[in-house]
């Protein structure tokens, strides 16, 4: 097929040799999700799902600092508990159109994935990460959690209590620790190889029947189904934490530069 590459708003798709690479372009924001680009990746995805000549597909970020350094802040703090409620489901709902592709989805992870960008990388089928990057889920610093599906798609990756550890203390991982907790797949260690290899995976899936691959996809997932009363939970406590005083105050200091000052309430 020949090469074609469609813009979105905030993200470009580009399929060549039958493998879309998405790229989520804003990168003076560290490629941070606003609403915006949420639906460029749905509108994304729906090309992957019905061209044919597509037989996987690459999640990567702009640029060579960040992947996808969460869902955007300055957005968030607008939302009050209803709207984020809708929000992380709409959200979800997106991440699950990653998960439930019929053709293999790779996150090639170019730097930052935190929050919402360390998410988008659980949903995909695997991870190849550069050795730069880091992974984290840093919601609790802004007096949220995570509302993209996180806390279910990291406990199922990498267990309970590492999964705890990571969303309560806000941590960052370097890419070799997520790579010995088996939350990467694979580590390279530069950006071009982080694409051969993504691409090399790919290729070698697209040899096999894309039936096949698309059952496989679907037997391995369904091992997680009884975990979806997991994600509306999720997504509850999401909206819950936009009604407290803590949520707003998290959210001002970070666009405001300064340390938060939690009070409980
Ligand atoms: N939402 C909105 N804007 C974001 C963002 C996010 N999640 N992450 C980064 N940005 C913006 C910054 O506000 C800054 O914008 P400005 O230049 O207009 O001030 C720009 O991207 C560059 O980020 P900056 O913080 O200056 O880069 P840094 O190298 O000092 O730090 C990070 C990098 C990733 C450690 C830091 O940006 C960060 O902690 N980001 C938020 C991560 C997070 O909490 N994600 C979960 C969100 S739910």
């Amino acid at each position: 097929m020949a090469r074609e590459k469609i813009n979105f708003n905030n993200l470009s798709l580009e399929i060549d040799e039958g493998i879309a690479t998405v790229t989520i372009r804003r990168a003076s924001k560290l490629n941070a999700l606003n609403r915006d680009t949420v639906e460029d990746l749905r509108k994304a995805f729906q090309k992957v799902y019905y061209t044919s000549e597509i037989k996987g597909a690459i999640v990567t970020g702009e640029g060579t600092k960040a992947f996808v350094a969460g869902a955007d802040i300055a957005e968030l703090a607008q939302l009050d508990e209803v709207e984020a409620k809708r929000y992380s489901q709409n959200g979800q709902d997106v991440y699950a159109m990653l998960e439930n592709c019929p053709k293999p989805v790779i996150a090639a992870v170019n730097g930052y994935a935190l929050g919402g960008g360390c998410e988008l990388a659980l949903a995909c089928h695997m991870r190849v990460a550069v050795e730069s990057a880091k992974f984290g889920l840093p919601e609790v610093k802004l007096g949220t959690l995570p509302g993209f599906g996180g806390t279910q798609r990291l406990t199922q990756s990498i267990g309970k209590a590492k999964t705890l550890e990571l969303i309560m203390t806000g941590d960052m991982l370097s890419a070799r620790e997520a790579l010995e907790l088996g939350l990467v797949n694979h580590l390279v260690p530069t950006h071009e190889e982080m694409f051969n290899k993504t691409r090399e995976i790919l290729k070698k899936i697209a040899s096999s029947g894309p039936l096949a691959i698309a059952m496989v996809i679907k037997s391995v997932n369904s091992v997680y189904s009884s975990y979806e009363a997991g994600y509306l939970k999720e997504a509850s406590y999401f909206g819950q934490s936009a009604g407290t005083e803590d949520f707003h105050e998290g959210m001002r200091a970070f666009l405001e530069k300064r340390n938060p000052n939690f009070k409980g309430e």
